[in-house]
C-alpha cells in the first residue's frame, strides 16, 4: 500500500482476539511454519471509529478463516460505522459456509459436486456403504465452515471415512461429504460491485491433486501456479460469466476469488467462493487482475474507493440517519 497516499495503521488479531500493534509486526516471517504475531506487540483498541488518536477511514481485512473472514469482523466493523473492503455480513457469512453457499448455487443452476450434509447432533449418521453408494469414491470429508484446507481430507475407504469424519467434527459443528470432481482447478479473481469485472482464469497445480494445507502454506513450492492460464474461449467465458452469477446469488462485495473444476469434456463446478482470498502481491487474486490490466496498486486504490463508495450509499438510507 503506497505510503504517500495512504496511512496505513497494521493491527493484528490475537487467538485471544486482542487487537495489537507494534513492530516488528511478526516473528519467524520468512518460515511459514513457525510465523506469528510478536509477541512483544502492544493492546491497541478500537473506540468510536479511533485506535488511540488515529481517526481510521476505512478497514482493509486481510485475514482468512473463523471470525475474519465469517461476517463476524464484518459484523463489528459495520457496529462500529467504518466502512470496510469486502462482502458485508451476509455474503461473508454465506460465502463461508460450503451447505448454505451450494444450496444457493444449485438454486441458481450452478453445477457443484454433489454432497451430504453432516450435523453434530444427528443421532444416526448414513454409514461409509450408503455414502459410498450415494456418491462413490474418493470422498471428500470438510468442516462447512473453515478454510486454508485445515480439517479437510480425501478419504478411500471405511476406515479413512471414520477418522476424516471425526477430524472434521473437531473443528465444526457441520460437515460436508462430497464426491470427487476429477477435473483442472481453474481460479479466476471478482473485482467491483454494480460493474464487475472477472479476470482471466487461473490454473492451481497442486501435488497428488489434492490442495491441502501444507501445499498451500508450507511446502507450497510443490504447487504450480498458472496465472494466466490459456484456456479456449468458450470454457473462459462460462468461468468468468458463472463466477459472476455466483457472486450475485451470494451477494457480494468488492472482492472474490472463485474456484472452479474444469472437467476434461469443459464442464465445469464451481467448488467455491472466497470472499477474502489470498492477498499478497504474488497471490492468486492480485496475479489474475494484473494479468487483466489492473496493477497492484491500482487494486487497492479500486477496492478502498469500493468500500468507501458502498458505505456512502449505504449511509443514506433512512435507518441510519437521525
Ligand atoms: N469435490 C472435490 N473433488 C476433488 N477435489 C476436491 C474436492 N473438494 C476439494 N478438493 C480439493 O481440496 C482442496 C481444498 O478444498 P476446498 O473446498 O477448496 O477447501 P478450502 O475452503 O479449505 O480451500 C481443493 O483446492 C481441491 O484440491
Ligand atoms: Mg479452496
Amino acid at each position: 500500500m503506497s505510503k504517500d497516499r495512504y496511512n496505513p495503521i497494521m493491527v493484528g488479531i490475537g487467538k485471544k482476539g486482542e487487537w495489537l500493534e507494534g513492530e516488528p509486526f511478526f516473528i519467524n516471517e520468512d518460515d511459514p511454519s513457525k510465523i506469528a504475531l510478536n509477541p512483544g506487540l502492544r493492546e491497541v483498541c478500537l473506540e468510536k471509529g479511533m485506535i488511540g488518536d488515529r481517526k481510521i477511514d476505512v478497514v482493509f481485512p486481510i485475514i482468512h478463516g473463523t471470525l475474519g473472514e465469517d461476517g463476524c469482523l464484518q459484523g463489528f466493523l459495520q457496529m462500529h460505522h467504518l466502512p470496510f473492503v469486502g462482502s458485508s455480513v451476509l455474503g461473508s457469512a454465506v460465502g463461508m459456509d460450503k451447505d448454505i453457499m451450494k444450496r444457493l448455487f444449485l438454486q441458481g443452476g450452478i453445477p457443484c459436486a454433489r454432497y451430504i450434509t453432516l450435523y453434530h447432533w444427528q443421532k444416526r449418521r448414513p454409514s461409509f456403504e450408503e455414502v459410498k453408494k450415494e456418491l462413490g469414491l474418493p470422498l471428500f470429508v470438510k468442516p462447512c465452515n473453515l478454510g486454508s484446507s485445515l480439517g479437510i481430507s480425501r478419504c478411500y475407504d471405511a476406515e479413512e471415512y471414520q477418522k476424516a469424519v471425526e477430524t472434521a467434527f473437531e473443528f465444526d459443528n457441520k460437515v460436508v461429504v462430497e464426491e470427487n470432481i476429477e477435473g483442472r482447478e481453474i481460479e479466476v479473481s471478482l473485482l467491483g460491485d454494480e460493474d464487475l469485472l472477472a479476470s482471466l482464469p487461473g490454473e492451481i497445480i497442486p501435488p497428488g491433486g489434492f490442495y491441502s494445507y501444507d501445499s498451500k502454506y508450507i511446502q507450497s513450492e510443490e504447487t504450480k501456479l498458472v496465472a494466466p492460464v490459456e484456456l479456449d474461449e468458450a470454457s473462459t467465458s462460462l468461468i468468468q460469466e458463472t463466477a459472476k452469477k455466483a457472486f450475485r446469488l451470494l451477494e457480494l462485495s468488492g472482492l472474490t476469488r472463485a474456484d472452479f473444476f474444469l472437467k476434461k469434456n469443459g464442464e465445469i463446478y464451481l467448488n467455491e467462493v472466497n470472499t477474502l482470498p489470498g492477498f499478497t502481491s504474488i497471490s492468486m487474486y492480485s496475479k489474475l487482475l494484473e494479468a487483466t490490466g489492473i496493477s497492484y496498486p491500482e487494486l487497492i486504490d479500486r477496492l478502498l474507493e469500493l468500500a468507501l463508495k458502498r458505505f456512502a450509499v449505504e449511509r443514506k438510507l433512512k435507518r441510519f440517519r437521525g
